[in-house]
């Protein structure tokens, strides 16, 4: 079963507009032609950047799937400061990040929450990158499987079959998130070869097979082949080094 590796640079709370525009143009321009035709490549900038980023890439015809890195469940309403799924689906937007730790943690999304996102984003007709991972405490417990797995069944709550088939899972591990701490390739294999075979017990071995599993916290040039030749590792999340197109070119060439 070949799944095409998704590598995908949130941006988180960083770049303004005009620096995003300089970034992905640095960044298309960094990548060889012909470098791209087997892997995709999303870019999760700031919600005051998308337009600008949709503009460049359409008139350009620029490689990249634009991505956003949050919304909320409704359409629309008394929701201040929140985004609706329905707006940037109008923008184009592909991708839509839901459930990442930092959301969960400090914005106190819970898992009911982040299932209400992956519908409304399916709904839509976006495609949910829904992340999951335990923090160092967990780790050390021994709990790190029943965390992930628990939030992976939350998560998926009344998704068909189908739609599984079609989404994307982050692994993200919190204590390797903008610490410099990877996960060995091996340990992030395991997690992941977990998280696809609980994926075949909820929606059976066809969307296991085609649900694509991303490895996400501390994702770098130099790591990413061996994280990226991982059996049940299909692409990277990748945060800091997203923001420095030399390295990003770097991790979207993993294959040399
Ligand atoms: P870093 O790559 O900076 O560790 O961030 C990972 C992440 O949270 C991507 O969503």
């Amino acid at each position: 079963m070949s799944r095409t590796p998704l590598i995908s640079g949130n941006w988180k709370m960083n770049l303004n507009h005009f620096e995003a525009i300089q970034t992905v143009q640095k960044l298309h321009y960094l990548i060889p032609k012909g470098a791209m035709d087997d892997v995709e490549v999303s870019i999760h900038p700031p919600f005051t950047d998308i337009r600008s980023v949709q503009t460049l890439i359409e008139s350009e015809e620029l490689d990249f799937a634009l991505g956003a890195q949050h919304c909320h469940f409704e359409d629309s309403g008394a929701f201040t400061g929140e985004v609706s799924p329905a707006f940037l689906a109008k923008l184009n937007t592909k991708y839509v990040i839901c459930g990442h730790s930092e959301r969960r943690e400090v914005f106190g999304e819970s898992d009911e929450m982040v299932n209400a996102k992956v519908l409304a984003i399916l709904k839509h007709g976006m495609t949910p990158i829904m992340c999951c991972g335990e923090t160092l405490a967990e780790r050390e417990a021994d709990e790190t499987e029943s965390k992930v797995v628990g939030q992976i069944v939350a998560g998926l709550a009344g998704v068909s079959n189908e739609q599984i088939a079609s989404l994307v899972i982050a692994y993200e591990p919190i204590w390797a998130i903008g610490t410099g701490k990877t996960a060995t390739s091996e340990d992030a294999q395991t997690v992941c070869a977990a998280i696809r075979s609980k994926v075949a017990e909820i929606a059976g071995d066809d969307a296991a097979n085609t649900v694509r599993i991303q490895y996400g916290g501390s994702v770098k040039g130099g790591n990413s082949p061996e994280l990226m030749s991982q059996p049940d590792i299909d692409g990277a999340l990748v945060g800091g080094a997203s923001l420095d197109p030399d390295e990003f070119a770097r991790i979207i060439q993993f294959n040399g």
